[in-house]
């Protein structure tokens, strides 16, 4: 069975500003993953001629796989980050601090919540489908390098978990999910390549 490699970008200048959103390049950590990252992947997929990788359109997951070698790469506007809209490049602070209501309001349900001009998990889920439907057709294994927001319900899909979890998965930052569908049911691996 042909394995799916789900992975958030390596970490971004904006990560280490705490800043959500945006479209930085990476820090120095960050490109450090990215160069395990493509060992990691030359290695495991050496032999699989047909894989893919799957990136958004965001420099800091086109930055990731820049150093894959091999393999056509993609990128997918629909495997880009949760909108925030007007929260665009703040932090979780200036949020809180400027606008209570919206901070209040997404904790209090950060499925159904929607940014001002922005998006709700329930959009972001809703755009995946068209993602989805290509990756369950593929025969060859793809590695997809997006988001937090993104990957959690990609990852909520695969691995069949309520709705109502998705917001809240943990999904860290330099770290591989292996998903093998096999016959039995879903198989998971995690490989932390680094802090
Ligand atoms: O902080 C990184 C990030 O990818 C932001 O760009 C995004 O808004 C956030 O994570 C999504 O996570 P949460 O839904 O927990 O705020």
């Amino acid at each position: 069975p042909r394995p799916i490699l789900l992975t958030r970008h390596g970490e971004s200048k904006d990560n280490v500003r705490g800043r959500i959103g945006g479209d930085t390049d990476l820090s120095d950590n960050g490109e450090l993953y990215a160069k395990k990252l493509a060992n990691f992947v030359e290695k495991r997929l050496k032999t699989e001629r047909a894989a893919s990788i799957w990136t958004s359109t965001l420099q800091r997951t086109i930055l990731t796989a820049s150093p894959i070698g091999g393999f056509p790469k993609i990128q997918w506007r629909a495997l880009d980050e949760i909108y925030a809209g007007v929260c665009d490049g703040m932090t979780y602070e200036e949020i809180k601090k400027n606008m209570p209501e919206e901070y209040e309001a997404r904790k209090k349900d950060k499925l159904r919540y929607r940014y001002p001009r922005g998006e709700s998990y329930l959009d972001v889920i809703q755009r995946l489908e068209p993602v989805i439907i290509e990756l369950e057709r593929q025969r060859a294994p793809v590695v997809v390098i997006s988001h937090q927001a993104v990957l959690r319900a990609l990852y909520a899909y695969f691995a069949d978990r309520p709705l109502k979890e998705i917001p809240h998965l943990e999904m860290p930052l330099h770290t591989i999910i292996e998903i093998q569908m096999g016959v039995t049911g879903v198989q998971e691996k995690r490989y932390k390549l680094m802090d």
